[in-house]
């Protein structure tokens, strides 16, 4: 959804349930370089199953980022995602211009399952197919509730929302700026956060469909703070394995093993869905971001649960950036965590 401006630098605002990520990125004709970037975590209370509960805290924080990383930006590109958005693959006959935009908002008002006057619509065309004269296009409906309770509070930290896109489609925007695209390997792009855990399936080097699922870093959190009974810092600094030599380190790994089936499950359940309907036998490869793929011993967990391999995503591959931005921490260590902050930046605004 474009909501006007334009720049070659952009600035992509993460807003998730356990933290706050902002990139900026100049595009340097399809090179990218960081201009400026940083973190806030938010209080474990702040968003839950993205339900926002304390808005006074996410402005304070989203305007004490602004101010300490880059205090001139006013636009900003941002991302919502979980059960107010809605995306869905339909197929009809080629056509272009005016025409095409017709007869895909059509096709969106009989098949949204959100009432048309309470959601906006967005679309995308993904393929089209000469030989059979049909087009693939993907539809994203946002419920305008669920869209304007973030829009008002980037707008009350005093910044101006340029484009909304969804956390998927910023998932597979980063991966596309710094891998190239496999068309012989079905690849799945898991984006594990704090209660939702993003999945976007390519298939013959190109998106093929997305799922939400409503589980992520929050059970381990919970699981971690109950079984040792620490405060949330302390729950935090176990979590970072900042605390290796005050935990056991076997209980650990039980714990977060233990708390993570259900995701597995969702994972498991998702993984099928996806299969049968692009008709494939096999899940190739897993590229794993967010916050999770940093979790002590979640991406092994993970890869022998599934029985696919797993590589942990990059997102500042292909891009150049001063190491010096990312203070005490090796970049490449918390890379993971700007996926979706990075493609929201790498994104064209016109
Ligand atoms: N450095 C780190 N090491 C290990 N785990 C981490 C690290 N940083 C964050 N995490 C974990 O990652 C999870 C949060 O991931 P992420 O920041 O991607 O979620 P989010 O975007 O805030 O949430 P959501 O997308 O669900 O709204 C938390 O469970 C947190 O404990
Ligand atoms: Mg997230």
């Amino acid at each position: 959804m474009l909501l006007g401006s334009k720049s070659n630098v952009v600035c992509g605002l993460d807003i998730g349930a356990s933290s706050i990520k902002m990139v900026k990125l100049e595009n340097k004709g399809g090179n990218y370089a960081v201009k400026a970037m940083g973190s806030r975590d938010l209080p474990v209370e702040a968003i839950v199953s993205e339900d926002i509960k304390d808005r006074d805290s996410i402005i304070f924080n989203l305007q004490s980022l602004i101010e300490q990383t880059d205090p001139k930006t006013r636009d900003v590109v941002i991302s919502i995602s979980g059960h107010g958005v809605i995306t869905d693959r339909i197929t009809i006959d080629k056509k272009t211009g005016a025409e095409a935009e017709q007869a895909i908002l059509f096709e969106a008002e009989q098949r949204s399952p959100f009432d048309v006057e309470d959601v906006t619509l967005d679309y995308h065309i993904i393929d089209v197919n000469e030989g059979t004269n049909k087009m693939d296009v993907l539809l994203v409906a946002a419920r305008n509730e669920f869209l304007k309770t973030y829009l008002d509070i980037i707008q009350d930290a005093g910044l101006k929302p340029v484009v909304v896109d969804t956390d998927a489609f910023a998932i597979l925007n980063s991966y596309e700026i710094n891998y190239e695209l496999d068309p012989e390997r079905v690849t799945a792009l898991v984006n594990i956060g704090y209660d939702i855990t993003n999945v976007t399936f390519l298939k013959d080097g190109k998106y093929h469909s997305t799922r939400d699922i409503s589980s992520g870093g929050r059970m381990i959190f919970d699981a971690i703070q109950k079984e040792f009974r620490l405060n949330q810092e302390l729950t935090h600094k176990a979590i970072r394995g900042e605390m290796e030599a005050s935990i056991d380190q076997d209980m650990l790994k039980a714990t977060i093993v233990t708390s993570i089936e259900e995701m597995i499950t969702g994972l498991e359940v998702a993984f099928s869905y996806f299969k049968s309907l692009a008709n494939v036998p096999n899940i190739d490869w897993i590229i794993l971001s967010g916050g999770g793929a940093l979790i002590p011993y979640l991406p092994e967990f993970v890869q022998s649960k599934l029985n696919i391999p797993i590589e942990i995503a990059n997102p500042l591959r292909n891009i150049e950036y001063d190491p010096d931005m990312f203070s005490q921490i090796q970049p490449e260590k918390i890379a993971p965590l700007l996926s979706v902050a990075i493609g929201l930046a790498a994104r064209k605004v016109r």
